[in-house]
C-alpha cells in the first residue's frame, strides 16, 4: 500500500502541479469519516493552496454537505491529486497512476458512504456502470467493496446548470 506521497511522479502531471493535493480535507481517522468525497481533480485554487475543492465549486460541495450535517463527518478528496493544465480531464493514464493513492486513503479511513463527485471518478470507482445521469443521488451498493456509493454530478456542472443540485 503507497502511503500518500508529495513528491510523486508517476505521471507527468506533477511537472506543471504548483501544489499537490495529496492529502483530502476533513477528519483524518475512521472512527471520524463516514462520508467521502471524490472529485475529479485540483483546479487553480486548490493548486495554490494544496486543498482539496477550496474554489467556487467546493463551496457548493461545502454548503450541501453543510445543509445536510455531513460537514465534519466527510472526507474530502479527488481521483488526481495534480491540476491537470487549463483543468483538462485526467486522460485513462494519469488516473491509473494516481489510483493506488485514492485506494490507500479508503483503506486507511474505511468510510461506509462513498460519494462520487463527476463522471471521472464515477467511472474509475463503479467500472463504468453506473452511469451519472441515471443514477445520480442513488445508492450503489456492491458485494465487492466495504462502502455504499453515490454518484452526484460534479458542483462544476451544477454551477452551470443549478437544477443539476
Ligand atoms: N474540482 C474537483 O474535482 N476537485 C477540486 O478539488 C476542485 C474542483
Amino acid at each position: 500500500m503507497p502511503s500518500l506521497n508529495p513528491n510523486c511522479e508517476e505521471c507527468g502531471l506533477h511537472a506543471t502541479a504548483t501544489t499537490v493535493c495529496m492529502r483530502g480535507d476533513g477528519p483524518q481517522t475512521p472512527e471520524d469519516v463516514q462520508v467521502f468525497v471524490v472529485g475529479e481533480a485540483p483546479g487553480a485554487n486548490e493548486d495554490k493552496r494544496g486543498v482539496p475543492f477550496v474554489g467556487e465549486s467546493g463551496k457548493i460541495l461545502r454548503s450541501e454537505l453543510h445543509k445536510n450535517k455531513l460537514i465534519e463527518k466527510t472526507y474530502i478528496t479527488n481521483l488526481v491529486k495534480c491540476r491537470p493544465p487549463n483543468n483538462r480531464t485526467p486522460t485513462a493514464a494519469e488516473i491509473k497512476a494516481c489510483r493506488p493513492y485514492l485506494e490507500e486513503e479508503i483503506a486507511r479511513l474505511k468510510p461506509g458512504y462513498v460519494i462520487t463527485a463527476g463522471v471521472p471518478a464515477t467511472k474509475t470507482l463503479f467500472r463504468g456502470k453506473a452511469k451519472i445521469t441515471q443514477f445520480h443521488g442513488e445508492i450503489i451498493e456492491n458485494p465487492k467493496v466495504s462502502y455504499v456509493g453515490m454518484p452526484i454530478f460534479h458542483p462544476a456542472y451544477t454551477l452551470r446548470d443549478p437544477s443539476k443540485l
